[in-house]
């Protein structure tokens, strides 16, 4: 693996990675441009030709090609190794004996669906009952039909089988790539055929029935390329645009995707149906903070926000939710009555806490005891989900006065259940301000000569070393050894102030996770002490 690694990185210029997405322009050794995830208006975002690394300064990550693809395009590190190995011309398998053969029926497999897609694209415009109801009952211009690449499967049994026999496939790969049904034959049969796209191509499908019927939709199984819980529904027609005007629209169908894209909503994707996974919206958020949910407003519409809040926390995704919909049943009917309708919906979602509270006051009466209890409870529960105490605080203030009592009766609730923290999702890269601070400073002691700062480690990581040379050539290049010095006794202040916020905040949320027992009291008096000795600094 090191050794492809090497061959890619020795035959991608960093400069025509990163130049794929950023407008870079040269400023002395390297180059500059506008940040992919910020909203800066001036160039933060560097790249060193000769290093081979990039540096993000208002996002505070960086690294090398590999990462900026994983970053950038929201992908795995495996996923990342790909897709540069395809640009290089470098063959992966060449380079890894054990998964060489799975990594051959994959690629089979791919060839196979991309040829299948094709197939069906191509049955889709012999049919003129079909094209009907793509191209007038679901309102679909010959382009959008085309960027999603809908198809028809014709209804013979046998269609796409005998078609790829033909082609030199083995039913073995079909059946891998779960075209076939269990008896052997096509899986799809008249329905319009709707691909799942990644960044390597068609992974498999959903497949509408034209008209009334059961199942509306058959989708491919989970194969050795489609996993349910990881793909996104348009990302790839999406990517570009989310990453442009900063937000992700998640709804709830496939259609209302393709209908939101045709409407100039391209920031629209779908998980399948309501049933994100915390591995979603990690995807998702790699790519922008700001996610707008427009699932419908029933019960599992409610259950799916609360989900993605206590997913979103950790992930520090700002969440809000999109619910004008005008009466329309789903985006995608809201669009067939008027596309500025829907962009404008899009573009003033409620905060998702806010249209919970909302939702939950529609369910009961608050002019009863009992209402007042049960809203109390559910609204408490959602409240420990936010992690930011001013913002929790906020909620709490406004649930009080709701309720005609103060923060401390509310608080003074007991709730049962104990709080779902979800485990903290290792993100790769971090992208806070300590990770800056941090930065500057072993910036400082690696490139600026001021070796005496106590309490900075110093990484061993060859490509961050590289990294930080680039932030050391940035903000401090020129600067005198006194400077230097005064600038890490302000850094390690600042270090010192935003570790001590982290670890309240960390104690704060653990503190709320504990009990009445003997133990968990004197846990908490131990965290209030603690608290209070970092408060005092
Ligand atoms: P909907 O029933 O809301 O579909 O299901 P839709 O997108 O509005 O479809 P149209 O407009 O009637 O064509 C939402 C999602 O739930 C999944 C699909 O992913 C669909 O996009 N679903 C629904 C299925 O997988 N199978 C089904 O039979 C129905
Ligand atoms: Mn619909």
């Amino acid at each position: 693996m090191e050794d492809a690694k090497e061959e890619i990185r020795a035959r991608l210029p960093i400069e025509d990675v990163v130049g794929q997405y950023i407008e870079l322009k040269r400023a002395g050794r390297s180059l500059k441009g506008r940040s992919p995830w910020g909203v800066d208006k001036t160039p933060s975002f560097m790249v060193s030709p000769e290093k081979g690394i990039w540096h993000d300064f208002s996002a505070n990550k960086g690294g090398d090609i590999f990462s900026f693809i994983m970053e950038v395009e929201g992908v795995s590190f495996r996923e990342a190794m790909e897709k540069l190995a395809t640009q290089a011309g470098v063959e992966l398998k060449r380079y890894s004996g054990g998964n060489r053969k799975v990594a051959e029926r994959k690629k089979r497999v791919r060839e196979l669906l991309e040829l299948s897609c094709r197939f069906y694209q191509y049955c889709l415009t012999k049919n003129e009952k079909v094209c009907r109801y793509v191209f007038e009952k679901r309102n679909m211009t010959k382009g959008t039909a085309q960027t999603f690449r809908i198809g028809y499967s014709p209804n013979q049994g046998k269609a796409l089988l005998q078609f790829l026999t033909k082609k030199g496939y083995k039913k073995s790969e079909m059946d891998a790539a779960g075209v076939l049904n269990r008896f052997g034959g096509d899986m799809f049969r008249g329905r319009m055929m709707v691909p799942f796209i990644d960044t390597g191509g068609v992974i498999g499908y959903t497949a509408r029935i034209l008209g009334q019927g059961e199942p509306k939709y058959l989708n491919t199984p989970e194969t050795l390329l489609f996993n349910k819980g990881r793909f996104i529904f348009g990302l790839e027609q999406a990517k570009e645009s989310i990453r442009q005007n900063g937000y992700v629209v998640i709804v709830e169908g496939n259609m209302d995707v393709i209908s939101s894209h045709q409407a100039g909503v391209r920031e629209a994707v779908a998980t399948s149906g309501t049933a994100m996974t915390e591995n979603h919206l990690k995807i998702l958020s790699r790519l922008t903070p700001d996610v707008r949910l427009a699932y419908d407003g029933d019960a599992a519409g409610v259950k799916a926000t609360e989900r993605a809040i206590m997913m979103a926390g950790d992930l520090g995704v700002n969440l809000s939710v999109i619910s004008d919909y005008h009466g329309a049943k789903d985006p995608d009917e809201l669009i067939q009555k008027s596309e500025k309708l829907w962009q404008e919906a899009v573009a003033k979602p409620r905060p998702a806490v806010d249209w919970l509270l909302d939702k939950y006051e529609e369910n009961l009466d608050l002019s009863t005891g009992v209402g007042k209890r049960e809203y109390a409870d559910v609204a408490m529960k959602l409240l420990r989900n936010v992690p930011h105490a001013v913002e929790r605080k906020h909620y709490e203030q406004q649930v009080a006065r709701k309720l005609d009592c103060s923060i401390e009766d509310l608080r003074e609730q007991k709730i049962v259940e104990p709080p779902k923290r979800l485990k903290k999702v290792e993100s790769g890269v971090e992208s806070d301000a300590l990770q800056g601070i941090k930065d500057s400073l072993q910036a400082i002691v690696l490139y600026g000569g001021v070796t005496e700062i106590k309490g900075v480690e110093v990484t061993e990581n060859e490509v961050k070393i590289a990294e930080l040379e680039l932030v050391y050539d940035a903000r401090y290049s020129g600067w005198t050894k006194e400077a230097l010095e005064a600038e890490a006794r302000e850094l390690l202040k600042r270090l010192k102030v935003e570790s001590a916020k982290e670890e309240v905040e960390r104690l704060t949320r653990e503190m709320e996770a504990l009990g009445d027992s003997e133990e968990d009291q004197e846990r908490q008096a131990e965290i209030l002490k603690r608290i209070m000795v970092l408060k005092k600094g």
